[in-house]
């Protein structure tokens, strides 16, 4: 099998990448992790993919005056761990609209909520303040358009009564690292259509706890 050669982008803690390591363990994963890199050189999850035997690197954006010459020497890097995909995981800089369709159709993000439901930050916050019953993640290809773009995978579970920002959070943290592996497999497989907004798979790409 020609496993297609992934790298993450990570800016912190780095779960969701330990979820897609983990998953990309299994030889008939259709994807093999070749890289992780992340904006922040202090960025926790770095340490725990060197530790896992992944090539690491830290592109800091703070030493770039603007996004693209921030973007010059991370393309370098998926030029010479010959990339094929990009997972975004917790990675928290805006990519340019050039970079972005460079790698259409080979770039995903996870976000955490239910898109077209609460694009951007706090979600969890919004969520609870509107009062929401049904919240979740979703992962989609990145467009240029921020938490926009197809959805590849949503999972969606129930908002509790003494639920909090914390915990509301936790328990959909724990979906996203079901469902990140999930989607890049879907991904990585090349079994799915794409028409507009719609992506087809005959691979699971829908869970729900309600
Ligand atoms: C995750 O909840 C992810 O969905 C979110 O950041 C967290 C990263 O956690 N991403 C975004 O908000 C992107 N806009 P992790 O570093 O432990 O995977």
């Amino acid at each position: 099998m020609n496993r297609r050669r992934t790298a993450i982008l990570i800016s912190g803690r780095g779960s969701n990448m330990r979820s897609l390591i983990e998953a990309a363990r299994v030889p008939d994963f259709p994807a093999e992790i070749v890289l992780v890199a992340s904006n922040r050189p202090d960025a926790p999850g770095l340490a725990d993919a060197k530790q896992a035997g992944i090539a690491t690197a830290a592109v800091d954006n703070k030493i770039y005056a603007g996004r693209e010459e921030f973007e010059g020497p991370l393309q370098a890097l998926f030029d010479i761990h010959r990339v094929d995909l990009i997972c975004l995981a917790g990675f928290m800089r805006m990519l340019t609209a050039g970079f972005v369709e460079r790698w259409s159709g080979r770039i995903i993000n996870i976000h955490p909520a239910l898109l077209p439901a609460y694009r951007g930050l706090n979600t969890h916050e919004r969520a609870l303040a509107d009062g929401v019953k049904i919240h979740g993640c979703t992962v989609h290809f990145v467009v240029p358009a921020m938490d926009e773009g197809p959805i590849i995978a949503q999972a969606a579970i129930a908002v509790l009564n003494d639920d909090t920002a914390e915990t509301l959070a936790a328990r959909v943290l724990e979906e996203e690292h079901k469902l990140y592996p999930q989607a890049l497999r879907i991904v990585a497989s090349g079994d799915y259509s794409v028409d507009g907004n719609r992506v087809r798979s005959k691979l699971a790409s829908a869970s729900a706890r309600v």
